[in-house]
């Protein structure tokens, strides 16, 4: 069966769905999007992955109230017959003319794609990831740092140079030379069996993963620091672990080649990985 696509109102195959090429997201970068995990039916957290798209919708001028977008996702998810998978939702401004002038009256476009997912084999996470500290900074103080846009650039690029350089994963520091994020994941360390990780200011995106971890990690009865963090304290932590919705949370155990703690899956790391996966099963019950 031929994938099936939302795309402004309608679903349809993939082989038809059409974009204007006077689309300011094609042409300038102008649009947002969100990165989620549906488990047996239930899309986890929608409602604040949604919540972080409308609070940045704002921010960029984006108008989204026309638009039922959580049950786009759902009905995306139900026309590709996935209980499992992941799913992409974009919204831009739509249609301006060729010239960096966002439109009047923007009608937005929006489009959602629903697939199934791999994760990574249980081997990847027992082992964990090895990263690179990319050449690449994220900006703190650019409005697109904290922001899920359709700029992906700078993180494609550390992505690639990862890869070039044999590793899993790139690690972004900011312009000031701060912990900032991974390439599409956050980051925590573990020292003496408490979590850090960069605030907001360093320029991160407020990961919904990240969120989740945090709530968790109280209720275990961990402190949770989110502050600036420097390169040395990871490269000095005891355990370390990146965050994201299609991830969860997989170990960090080695950067630029030096071992993160013993260079293996944390105690607490796999605490938090465990708590994480409960969390979804109770999710999705409560959801079924
Ligand atoms: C740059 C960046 N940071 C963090 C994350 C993690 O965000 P979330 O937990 O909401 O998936 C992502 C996810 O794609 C990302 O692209």
């Amino acid at each position: 069966m031929e994938q099936i696509v939302y795309l402004n109102g309608a679903l349809v195959p993939r082989s038809q769905a059409r974009i204007s090429p006077f689309d300011l997201g094609f042409l300038y970068g102008y649009g947002l999007f969100e990165t989620m995990r549906a488990y047996s039916g239930l899309i986890f957290r929608l409602g604040i992955h949604m919540e972080r798209l409308r609070r940045s919708a704002a921010l960029i001028g984006l108008p989204l109230e026309a638009l039922d977008l959580g049950k786009a996702c759902y009905d995306t998810l139900k026309a590709n017959n996935l209980a499992d998978g992941r799913i992409r939702l974009t919204v831009s401004i739509g249609e301006g003319e060729a010239t960096p002038n966002p439109p009047k009256h923007p009608r937005p476009t929006a489009l959602v794609i629903a697939a199934s997912y791999t994760p990574p084999s249980a081997k990847t996470y027992q082992k964990g990831y090895k990263a690179v500290v990319s050449l690449i900074h994220q900006n703190s103080q650019s409005p697109l740092s904290r922001l899920k846009t359709v700029n992906y650039l700078n993180q494609l690029l550390a992505r690639r140079e990862a890869k070039e350089k044999g590793a899993d994963e790139a690690i972004l520091l900011n312009e000031s030379g701060l912990l900032c994020e991974g390439s599409t994941n956050n980051i925590f360390l573990v020292s003496k069996g408490n979590l850090t990780t960069p605030d907001e200011e360093s320029g991160c995106l407020p990961g919904i993963t990240r969120q989740v971890v945090i709530e968790l990690a109280k209720e275990l009865g961990l402190k949770v620091a989110e502050r600036e963090v420097r390169l040395e304290e990871l490269l000095n932590a005891d355990e370390a672990f990146l965050t994201s919705s299609l991830i969860e949370l997989m170990p960090l155990t080695e950067v630029n080649g030096k071992p993160i703690g013993e260079s293996k899956r944390g105690k607490v790391t796999e605490r938090l990985m465990s708590a994480y996966k409960e969390a979804v099963v109770k999710e999705t019950k409560q959801g079924a």
